[in-house]
């Protein structure tokens, strides 16, 4: 769907939209086309008992008056209640009724829209809320009924002066959760370690540098823990690194970024249960965000110095998978015991994240894991788990969440936590007892933080995949974790 900014509506029938506030105070747009209609939209507006609720919607087919096929008029709230998500949610709402509604234009005139968002900022993220709605993933659909397909091609927004320049950040944003919902919307037999890497190759031409590391380099490097969750799939393991420097220091140290790329999780040897297991081609969610906040960010060509790392594996059992009961040693020279095959995404992440602070020198580091089914059972599909060993980098991202909408909740780290991953004949072991399993999945990647670092630990699991439709997503890929990774580093790390 192409997003324009013209100077006035296309004289084609199209699919009109205009906004009222509260009591169905009609916005100047609203007024013109009730006047051509001769009080046809003051007459609707009064029997569908609209009141002006954000994205609340009364809908006319044929207009009096009108070259349009549809008119719409919608909701946006109290004036001093202007935010840029409600703008977005008016946009998402308006493009997922029109999607498939038969008409190839909408037009929003957005003409003497006031509030506290001033006007530009409103229809730029109007036109945003548009853009991330209508995603959709139908590229192995080959029989679709042509009432379902999409027949929207053209989002315009009139008077609206100077929005065209801020939806240029916000579409290179887009741009990167669009790139994140492919990576995880896509089967296992498409994305796998390698095809991912494949994958990531056009982001050179925004800019970001790129390292990848094979089988013999990490094994070189000692990263025992990584190597014996790939041990047991066909698909060799890639470790990749995607360097954004736009601070024009070459000496900035970075923020980076680790994501979890198991590109499918069947357990291993210690097997996941048939039923649900298909889901398991999104636990590379983690991988799939950082890579898609890289793509936001170089795309925008954000002022600061972003590395995002991610640790790409298949988790199968095989004759030669690992076995529970197996000790690896990591990149940092702690043994693990590896308990139970199945917590794989702790045993990737510590040695991406130790290689990592190895190779980059952070000050901050934060991972992103579809890390464990119990953060669904303590937190549901609403939040994503946070696990931080600093007050101020937590309420940073806290507030990064509260901000786009891809809302963050904190939960507690400690001592007693941490004992109950201690092995009876190594260093560490991969699980701890059923209870608290979020907490001591995140004592185990704490225990390969270096002292000094910033870090904190997103447990994505319940909030990369949604089985029903969001406020700007379809089921499917939410691509959580790329608006909240960019929020954070636009408002902490580009002053
Ligand atoms: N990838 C899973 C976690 C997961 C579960 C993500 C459901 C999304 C939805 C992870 O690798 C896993 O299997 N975790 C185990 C840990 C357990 C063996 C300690 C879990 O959560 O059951
Ligand atoms: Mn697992
Ligand atoms: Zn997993």
């Amino acid at each position: 769907m192409r997003i324009s900014f013209p100077a006035a509506a296309d004289p084609a029938p199209h699919v009109h939209v205009v906004l009222a506030g509260p009591g169905g105070e009609m916005t100047p747009g609203a007024i013109m086309v009730d006047a051509a209609s001769e009080g046809q939209v003051a007459r609707a507006l009064k029997t569908g008992r609209f009141e002006g609720e954000a994205s609340a919607v009364v809908e006319i087919l044929g207009p009096h008056g009108l070259a349009a096929a549809r008119l719409l008029i919608i909701g946006m709230g109290p004036a001093d209640k202007a935010t840029p998500a409600v703008f977005e949610k008016i946009g998402a709402t308006v493009a997922a009724r029109f999607q498939a509604c038969g008409e190839t234009r909408v037009t929003v005139d957005m003409t003497g829209v006031t509030g506290a968002l001033p006007l530009a900022d409103a229809a730029a993220h109007l036109a945003h809320g548009a853009s991330l709605r209508s995603y959709r993933f139908d590229k192995y659909r080959t029989t679709m009924k042509p009432k379902t397909k999409p027949t929207l091609t053209d989002f315009d927004i009139i008077g609206a002066p100077g929005a065209e320049a801020k939806h240029e950040q916000l579409a290179a944003i887009a741009a990167g959760v669009t790139r994140t919902r492919d990576l995880v919307s896509e089967p296992a037999n498409v994305i796998y370690p390698e095809s991912f890497v494949e994958s990531a190759q056009d982001l050179k031409d925004l800019g970001i540098e790129l390292t990848v590391l094979g089988e013999d380099e990490m094994r070189a490097l000692g990263m025992g823990a990584l190597l014996g969750v790939a041990q047991g799939s066909v698909r060799p393991p890639r470790l990749m690194a995607m360097r954004w420097n736009g601070t024009g220091n070459p000496d900035a140290k970075p923020v980076v970024f680790v994501g979890k790329g198991v590109t499918f999780d069947t357990g291993g040897i210690s097997i996941k249960p048939a039923a649900g297991m298909e889901d398991m081609k999104w636990d590379m969610g983690g991988a799939g965000a950082v890579t898609g906040a890289m793509h936001a960010l170089a795309a925008r060509k954000a002022k600061a110095h972003v590395v995002g790392v991610v640790g790409l594996v298949e988790n199968m059992p095989d004759g030669n998978a690992q076995r529970p009961g197996d000790v690896v040693t990591s990149m940092n020279g702690q043994t693990i015991e590896v308990i139970n095959t199945d917590a794989e995404g702790r045993l990737v992440l510590c040695d991406a994240i130790w290689w990592a602070q190895e190779k980059f020198n952070p000050e901050v580091v934060v991972d992103l894991a579809t890390l464990t089914g119990a953060i669904i059972v303590s937190l549901g599909h609403e939040h994503a788990g946070l696990f931080c060993n600093d007050d101020g980098l937590a309420a940073q991202l806290t507030t990064a969440g509260d901000t786009c909408g891809e809302k963050l909740w904190r939960m507690p780290i400690g001592d007693a936590y941490d004992k109950l991953i201690d092995s009876a004949i190594a260093d560490i072991k991969n699980v701890g007892p059923r209870e608290g399993g979020s907490i001591t999945a995140a004592q185990f990647i704490k225990r390969f933080v270096k002292p000094g670092v910033k870090w904190a630990h997103l447990d994505i699991a319940g909030t990369v995949w949604s089985s029903k439709v969001g406020t700007l997503h379809d089921k499917g890929a939410t691509g959580y974790g790329v608006r909240l990774l960019d929020r954070f580093i636009a408002a902490n790390f580009e002053g």
